[in-house]
Order: structure tokens, then sequence, then C-alpha cells
């Protein structure tokens, strides 16, 4: 993990609300998928804003983010060649084992940025199929990268792209046709992943969550970010997550 200075180099609305940036850095970073970078904000804003890593392209850093308070919109309204601080890469990320063949993505919401890292890292080399739960059709973004997936389906909370469900509901419409797949990784809103912890436990696949908490240093330091596991013991979601094995964390 270092401090990078890095430079804008390109920062662009993608979809309505949801911006990419990229960086240049002065070297390429090594980045595993799903780990994220804390990035200063600028102004008076002493906490950085921790985004997960979307794409790593030699020394050039793609995040995308929601434009949502002061923070992401004071991201938003800087341009090409201003500089800012990029903490990165920290947390632990997704990691698929050598067994497993069949990889769910299931994601909503912001959520779905983490996982076009998984896909970049995997897709050629294991069985991938996504499904992916947009707000509405203005927010639907990253479709270049999902469509990489062996198998992709996008739909949305109001039916205006592809159907009306959400991704659990449509990742559950395929396990009842017969699909199973050796993992499940996702990202998402805390609702979203409640009930896919509730399915996945039922039909006992193996699931990763990446969670999102408020930070304060993102280095496992202050413990602004602890969550609770299943076993009674506390974690820093900064740095032994932001990825928890589903069933061994509280959600
Ligand atoms: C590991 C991780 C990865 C994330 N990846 C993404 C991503 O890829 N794209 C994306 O759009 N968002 C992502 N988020 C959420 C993102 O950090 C917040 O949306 C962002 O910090 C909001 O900042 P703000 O100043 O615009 O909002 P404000 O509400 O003004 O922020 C005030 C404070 O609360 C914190 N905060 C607000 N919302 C969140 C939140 N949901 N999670 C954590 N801290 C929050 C801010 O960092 C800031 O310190 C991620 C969060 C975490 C923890
Ligand atoms: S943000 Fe400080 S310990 Fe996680």
């Amino acid at each position: 993990m270092k401090d990078y200075v890095a430079t804008i180099v390109e920062n662009k609305e993608i979809a309505c609300g949801i911006c990419s940036i990229t960086f240049e850095l002065p070297e390429a970073p090594a980045v595993r998928c799903g780990q994220f970078g804390d990035i200063s904000v600028g102004g008076t804003h002493l906490l950085r804003r921790p985004i997960a890593i979307c794409k790593v392209d030699g020394n050039k850093v793609t995040y995308c983010y929601q434009v949502k308070g002061e923070g992401t919109q004071e991201l938003k309204a800087m341009g090409v060649g201003t500089q800012l601080n990029v903490l990165m890469p920290l947390g632990n990320g997704f990691f698929v084992e050598e067994t497993e063949r069949k990889v769910a993505l299931v994601g909503g919401g912001v959520g779905i940025f983490p996982l076009i890292s998984v896909l970049r890292e995997y897709a050629g080399k294991k069985e991938i199929s996504a499904f992916i739960g947009f707000r509405n059709k203005g927010a639907v973004c990253g479709l270049e990268e999902f469509e990489k997936a062996d198998t992709f389906v996008g739909v949305t909370d109001d039916g205006s792209y592809g159907e009306k469900m959400n991704s659990v509901q449509v990742f559950a419409a395929a396990l009842e046709k017969g699909y199973r797949p050796d993992v499940v990784l996702s990202c998402g809103p805390l609702p979203m992943l409640r009930a896919l912890k509730q399915l996945v436990e039922e039909k006992g696949i193996p699931c990763f969550v990446s969670l999102e908490e408020r930070m304060g240093c993102g280095i496992g330091a202050c413990l602004v970010c602890v969550c609770n596991l299943t076993s009674g013991a506390h974690a820093r979601v900064c740095k032994d997550g932001p990825v928890f094995n589903c069933k061994e964390v509280e959600l």
C-alpha cells in the first residue's frame, strides 16, 4: 500500500449520477480484485473517501463513484491534470480457489464496481455468471465489462431495463432452473446482502461479500469501521475486509 500522488487523466459521467475517474500513478500498482483506494477529495474534507478499485491498466487506475454528498461532488468537479493523494491498494479483496470453477457475481448499486475488477481478473480463467441489478435504465453502466462474463443478466428495480427484479431475485431464479455455482461473490446494499446470505445458506453455496462501512484511517488503526462477526468477535472492514465469508459476518 502506498500514498500515491495521482494525476486525473479522465473524469466523466457514465450514467445518471455515476462518474468514472481515471488516475495516472507514478508506477503500475499491484492490485487484487476487490481491493479499494482511499481518495483525498481536498478542500475542508480531512477524511478520504473509500472507493473500490474498478480497473487497473498499467499505471492507470479507474474508480467509479456515485455522486452522493460533498466529497463526491467535489471529486466530480475536478478536472484533468488535478493531483490528489490516493492511498491504495487497501483491504483483502476477492479470491477464487483453484477448485472453484463456476463463479456467480451478484451485485447491486455501487456494489457492481468491485465486481468489474473480479471479471477483469478471472474472465477466461473461470466460468463467470453475472447477476447485476441497477436502480433504473439511467443508472445502467459497465455493460462493456459485464458482457465479458460467460453469462450476464442485468435487471432494474423498475423494469426500465431488463426484468423488474433485483440481483438476488434473478440469481435465485437461475438456481431454480438448475444453475449451481461453486462460489458466489457479491457486493451491494445491506438489504440485498442479507437476502443473499439467507438464500446461499439455504442452498449451501459458499459466498463472499464485500462490505461498506464508514471509515476513518482506512488502514486498520482507528476502529471506526468495525463490524460484528457471527463468532462474537469484531473485525475491521478496512483491514480484515472489506471481503468476508458471508457465514462469518453479521449483516
Ligand atoms: C470499501 C468501500 C468501497 C466503496 N466503493 C465504492 C464505489 O466503488 N463506488 C461508490 O460510489 N461508492 C463506494 N463506496 C461508498 C463511498 O465511500 C461513499 O459513497 C462516499 O464516501 C460518500 O462520500 P461523500 O462525501 O460524497 O458523502 P457524504 O455523505 O457527505 O460523506 C460523509 C462521510 O461519510 C462517509 N460515507 C458516506 N457514505 C458512505 C458509505 N456508503 N460507505 C462508507 N463511507 C461513507 C464518507 O466517506 C465521508 O467520510 C465504498 C465504500 C467502502 C467502505
Ligand atoms: S477505518 Fe480505521 S480501522 Fe478501519
